[in-house]
């Protein structure tokens, strides 16, 4: 039977932290980004803003304040019509079938939010509505007719990602009107070089509309203060720095309305087929999942959004920094709420030596990783601490950083496993094997010096690592977990209590003088040591924390923060069960599987075509082409296709895209140069059967002359798909 708890841990007598004070601080909101539900999310999202949020939290719980961590789904913006018009679906479906899945996830990672809300719903809808009302009826809006672009095929005004050009920042291609993908940088579409519309792939007029702004430019004064001033020291420096550089560009008033069919209606008579900017409504989504929060949980939710004594905290990546320390701030103040005491961006985590990316599905997705990790162990918990281990030891703190499947295999086998799994198996094993499975006393009258700096290291670590924390530094702070492992490892290492005692037919025999004292000091201090370890580890690896308090037998609630630093966590005498497996070893073939299936996901980046996709308003219509213009029979019937079979396929040299084919047609063997590198292996599409447009006039790709060309489908995703016959007919023959 299990035995409920050990006696040494005190009664949970103190009020929370919070109401002791703590610097004048009551409660904690935190809030990490609320993901666009438009598809899967990646670890580079996970470790930018959700991980480190998670951290932070859990600490705090551990600290016993009053903490509320909300997220949830962005469910408007330009983002999920978009997708929606891509899958051949509703916006409303898009967001049904993705906000599940991603909160899901979440939790199967340890991602411990008190609410995972949604912007589709009506709470938010009125939250967002009365906050507009209540800016504009106080004159904080200004209303403003101006030119933006408009697709006059389609006819719609081209928002944010229904636009999209060359970055004016870095020079990538394929950027939205709002955001840079590649370098994070928030746009605008009149900043897009070359822009083109989303939907027709027409080049944009513009024409004139009415919106609401909020001037951000009268609110100078107070952000400089507050942000470059007040701020300076405790912001991280990537944080000021790109808030310096706003409000040294000179804040321009910021359009808070959109001509959209999707998002929340304006709540105004005049405002017929306009929506709210969705970085209007959006961060508003977290005073809505709070107010969700305390219906649900029978509290208020006012001082959260209103007291001074509140400490506001917003988890973000770097791309989403304007929107939380200047926009948002600048609605929170009008709004008479309080603002946010920090907002700990994240820089970007690559993958692979490549930006992570969706578009080209240069990524791992949580859903991958649970698939291929975490469904396949028992109980699923080993894997989702060993990512979150390695991506907490890259975090992209103070710059971008970079996870590959080597670093991951390392990070798990040489450290976690080696350093920390180690050490607790270790301390277990051995007090199994030399202390009957009990607790050992500590006979303090032979402690020495190496006792003695263990323990100082088991007082100091716990401080460490709390002002690392506080200070938003989780990388260093796990390091400093790691490194205290690291001396139990050293210490046991020193004290080499299997050259003390050994086991002889079943009988403990001792080695030398005074063994069996040494022996127990030096496991008693290992397991107190071991205690203190999943005090210290519970933030970042919660599934590994809560795996040893079973084996110590402990309640959670030895996971207080406040008894980190005691040597006295487990009685002595206490019997302790047999250790379990923390961690387990990541094999060379697992890694090279992911390597692989990453490399051959990889889909092309075509900067200069648009994805064709219609605004939700034409979707009946179907996500189509354009229709390019009419053409008689006999355009058509001057095309000669004919059927043919690759027999042969190789790689261009310096050329990424293109692959020299070799394609009998039955009367003769043609080479034809085709751009299909980056969606099929040479060797994968011997022997297919494709059409080929025979009387093209030839051409010289690369220094080889191309006669023909194959004919290939593209679907929503982009990835390209033969057309050929259905089963296999002669070389040559003829399609029409
Ligand atoms: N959906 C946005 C993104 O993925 C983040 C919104 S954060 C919020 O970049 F504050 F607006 F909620
Ligand atoms: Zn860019």
């Amino acid at each position: 039977m299990e035995i409920k708890e050990a006696k040494t841990i005190e009664q949970d007598t103190n009020p929370p932290l919070g109401e002791r004070g703590s610097g004048g601080i009551k409660r904690y909101l935190i809030t990490a980004a609320l993901p666009y539900a438009n598809g899967l999310k990646h670890i580079g999202h996970l470790a930018g803003a959700y991980l480190p949020a998670d951290i932070y939290v859990r600490y705090l719980r551990a600290q016993k304040r009053d903490v509320v961590f909300v997220c949830g789904s962005d469910e408007h913006g330009t983002a999920i019509p978009i997708q929606a018009a891509k899958e051949g679906t509703t916006a409303r479906a898009i967001i049904d079938k993705y906000h599940p899945i991603i909160k899901q996830n979440f939790d199967d990672l340890g991602i411990s939010f008190d609410i995972y809300h949604r912007t589709s719903e009506p709470i938010h809808h009125e939250t967002s509505q009365e906050f507009f009302t209540y800016l504009n009826d106080r004159g904080e809006l200004e209303v403003m007719e101006s030119d933006q672009y408009y697709d006059e095929e389609a006819k719609t005004f081209l928002a944010d990602r229904y636009i999209k050009g060359t970055c004016p920042n870095c020079g990538y291609e394929n950027a939205f009107g709002d955001q840079c993908e590649r370098c994070g940088t928030t746009l605008s579409p009149d900043m897009l070089i070359n822009p083109v519309s989303m939907l027709s792939g027409n080049i944009p007029v513009k024409k004139a509309t009415k919106h609401w702004y909020l001037p951000l430019n009268k609110h100078e004064d107070w952000l400089r203060e507050w942000i470059l001033e007040e701020h300076k020291n405790d912001w991280r420096p990537t944080v000021i720095g790109q808030c310096k550089s706003w409000i040294d560009g000179g804040l321009q008033p910021r359009a808070v309305t959109r001509d959209l069919d999707w998002g929340i209606k304006v709540p105004l008579p005049d405002a017929e087929g306009k929506v709210l900017y969705v970085w209007f409504d959006a961060p508003i989504g977290y005073i809505s999942a709070t107010k969700q929060w305390a219906l649900d949980n029978n509290k208020d939710w006012k001082p959260y959004w209103y007291d001074k004594d509140t400490k506001l905290v917003h988890f973000v990546g770097k791309d989403n920094i304007v929107f939380h320390c200047i926009i948002f701030p600048v609605m929170l103040k009008l709004h008479g709420n309080i603002v946010p005491a920090n907002v700990p961006a994240n820089e970007f985590m690559n993958l692979e030596g490549d930006k992570m990316s969706t578009s080209r599905n240069w990524k791992l997705e949580m859903q991958d990783y649970i698939d291929d990790f975490i469904k396949k162990e028992n109980g699923g918990t080993i894997m989702a601490d060993m990512l979150r281990y390695y991506l907490t030891a890259i975090s992209p703190e103070t710059k971008d950083s970079e996870f590959t499947w080597k670093g991951f295999q390392d990070a798990g086998n040489n450290e976690l496993s080696s350093i920390f799994g180690n050490f607790v198996n270790r301390a277990f094993v051995m007090m199994h094997k030399l202390c009957n499975g009990k607790v050992p006393p500590f006979h303090k009258e032979i402690q020495d010096e190496l006792d003695r700096n263990l323990i100082t290291d088991i007082k100091n670590a716990k401080e460490k690592i709390e002002s690392l924390i506080e200070q938003y530094k989780f990388r260093e702070a796990q390091f400093e977990v790691m490194d205290l492992a690291r001396k139990g490892n050293q210490y046991l290492q020193k004290r080499e209590p299997w050259k003390k005692l050994k086991v002889e037919n079943n009988v403990i025999v001792p080695m030398v003088d005074d063994a069996k004292r040494i022996v127990d000091n030096t496991l008693h201090l290992c397991l107190q040591l071991t205690a203190n370890l999943a005090i210290l580890i519970n933030p970042f690896l919660p599934f590994t924390a809560k795996k040893m308090l079973h084996m110590m037998k402990v309640v959670d609630r030895m996971l207080d923060w406040e008894n980190a630093g005691k040597i006295d966590l487990l009685k002595v005498g206490y019997t302790l069960r047999p250790p379990e497996l923390l961690f387990r070893k990541i094999e060379d073939t697992e890694i090279a599987y992911q390597v692989e299936k990453l490399k051959s996901g990889l889909v092309k980046d075509d900067a200069n075509a648009p994805i064709p996709v219609a605004p939700s308003h034409l979707l009946e219509k179907a996500a189509e082409t354009p229709l390019k213009p009419e053409i008689q029979y006999d355009d058509f019937a001057k095309l000669d296709l004919r059927v043919g079979k690759i027999v042969s396929a190789e790689k261009v040299e310096k050329a990424d895209k293109l692959l020299k084919l070799q394609i009998d047609l039955g009367f003769e063997t043609r080479t034809v140069v085709s751009g299909i590198a980056m969606h099929f292996k040479p060797e994968g599409i011997v022997g297919k059967q494709v059409v080929v447009v025979a009387n093209l006039a030839p051409r010289k790709m690369r220094g080889i002359e191309s006669n023909g060309m194959i004919l290939m489908a593209e679907d929503a995703n982009g990835k390209l798909h033969f057309i050929n016959p259905e089963s296999d007919i002669n070389a040559g023959a003829g399609v029409s």
